[in-house]
């Protein structure tokens, strides 16, 4: 158990739909995974990580100790019986609760003497605990991927630790003992002090079991069974422990979060704009190197660059965007995270920017789509023009990421297409395209220079556009999930001149 290693425990991870490649990428790279596996809203994995390690994953919602991974559940057509095989699937055998629950221990225990001897700063000045700070600040509240039945109220831990109490001494300030094995937890000492283990069951259901159950049924009959099985007593307000339970078409999950607040809710975070893992999986699609030049252009409350420059230190980070209210906000959260020196704000039009001609390494942007950020012009006529200055400002070789919402996404695929390609569906939708329509001359003057305006603007754009893809190479494209859209991440390099 020395330098906080836990041999070979098996984790689980929630991530939104889309994100699960990045976050496989990223616990192969942090955690030095092994056995990884990814099936869709979760990356399963071994690690001998410490906690530390394991709290630094960015595109996680949340953190799991596996206690079990089973294939989907078949239920008799009965509901009673349904419920009683349902118990037994789940619960299993009580060796293997009572050894991830150890484990959970030996990391919560770990994770107390960090921070124990991280309460002392060089200066000598005790930090303030984890809970001290969260509670002198009002956390931002992010859409989570929340259970049905049950979630975390984020209340603070119980008063006493699970070891002090299978051990019978809970004692606020108690030292800090060694873990007891699984097979102490079993002896009929143990057994007795498990009584005292408060827990509850969040359970989540989806696909034909949800036909015939709600989440709250199913978890209120795991946890019945859970703590007859084990001595544990429920306690839905403030339990010690929270078993997840996921059933599904593709498996039944068990888990045991390790640590109580999702790890997509930065503590650096004042107001939340973007969703903070997909703002950290564009970054890490950015190529951020040491010393390079990153630019959000449309930067809104600063998510993208607070992201990347909690992750990629050693850059230099700069947020514009055309609100004032925006930058307030943007600013407030550069100065909560501590990141003033890395990250300036201007306030300017992306499509006038005050910067040199290839002189940013990196321009990362979440471009505005939905009710609340609708930009004054139809973005998809804008669109060109934005990425015209975008791609201006960004040094040969640069790399340029875009946030964008499907329909625009499919916009811009189509500029790679000659026009006679096109859909005739998308010949009617295509603003660009209400004038293809073979029509007469119109003997009306005024109708007539409508037309040649339209068509003169028309050929702007297309002109605008294909300068735009004669200098970039399209790098991949990636679907994500902000809640309740769908959206697309666009990557490209910028092609040198010759
Ligand atoms: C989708 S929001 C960005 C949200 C941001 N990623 C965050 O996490 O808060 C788009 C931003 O673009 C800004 N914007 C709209 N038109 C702009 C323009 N012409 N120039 C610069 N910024 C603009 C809006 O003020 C808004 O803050």
């Amino acid at each position: 158990m020395s330098g906080g290693r836990i041999p070979g425990s098996r984790y689980f991870c929630t991530a939104s739909k889309g994100l699960e490649r990045f976050l496989r990428e990223e616990v192969c790279l942090k955690l030095a995974a092994h056995h990884v596996e990814q099936v869709s809203g979760k990356v399963f994995f071994t690690t001998e990580a410490d906690l530390k390690k394991l709290k630094s994953l960015k595109c996680a919602e949340r953190l799991f100790l596996l206690v079990k991974k089973l294939p989907p559940i078949e239920m008799p057509r009965h509901k009673g019986k349904g419920v009683h095989v349902l118990q037994k699937y789940v619960i299993g055998e009580s060796s293997k609760w009572l050894e991830v629950v150890y484990k959970w221990q030996s990391l919560q225990d770990l994770s107390k003497e960090q921070e124990c001897t991280s309460d002392v700063t060089e200066t000598g000045i005790k930090r303030p605990t984890q809970q001290e700070s969260s509670e002198t600040r009002k956390r931002p509240k992010l859409e989570l991927d929340k259970p049905q039945a049950t979630v975390f109220d984020g209340s603070p831990m119980g008063q006493c630790d699970l070891h002090s109490i299978i051990e019978g001494s809970c004692q606020n300030n108690a030292p800090i003992q060694s873990p007891p094995s699984p097979d102490e937890l079993l002896n009929p000492k143990g057994r007795g002090a498990a009584s005292s283990i408060h827990f509850r069951v969040s359970c989540r259901c989806s696909g034909n079991i949800a036909k015939s159950f709600t989440s709250q049924e199913l978890g209120r009959a795991i946890g019945v069974a859970l703590g007859r099985e084990m001595g544990w007593k429920a306690e839905l307000r403030n339990p010690m422990l929270e078993v997840y339970v996921h059933l599904s078409d593709i498996h039944c999950v068990v888990g045991i979060p390790i640590v109580r607040l999702p790890l997509a809710s930065r503590d650096y975070i004042k107001s939340a704009g973007l969703r903070s893992t997909v703002a950290w999986a564009m970054a890490y699609l950015a190529d951020i190197k040491a010393g390079s030049l990153v630019l959000d252009p449309m930067c809104g409350l600063g998510t993208i660059l607070l992201e990347a420059a909690k992750e990629w230190p050693n850059a230099y980070y700069h947020g514009i965007d055309n609100t004032d209210s925006q930058l307030q906000m943007a600013s407030a959260n550069v100065c909560f995270a501590k990141l003033s020196n890395n990250i300036d704000l201007m306030r300017a039009s992306v499509t006038e920017l005050p910067l040199l001609t290839e002189s940013i390494d990196v321009v990362i942007s979440d471009i505005p789509f939905g009710k609340k950020f609708k930009i004054s012009q139809d973005t998809k006529t804008i669109m060109p023009y934005i990425l015209k200055e975008m791609v201006r400002v960004l040094s040969a070789d640069g790399t340029l990421v875009l946030l964008l919402s499907q329909e625009l996404s499919l916009d811009i695929q189509q500029w790679q297409k000659p026009k006679s390609h096109q859909s005739n569906k998308e010949k009617l939708t295509a603003p660009q395209d209400t004038d293809t329509t073979p029509t007469e001359p119109s003997s009306d003057p005024i109708e007539k220079v409508d037309v040649e305006d339209t068509s003169a603007a028309e050929k702007e754009q297309s002109e605008v556009k294909a300068k735009i893809l004669a200098s970039l190479v399209p790098m991949g494209i990636f679907q994500v999930s902000l809640g309740v859209t769908e959206a697309s991440i666009h990557r490209y390099k910028k092609i040198p001149r010759t």
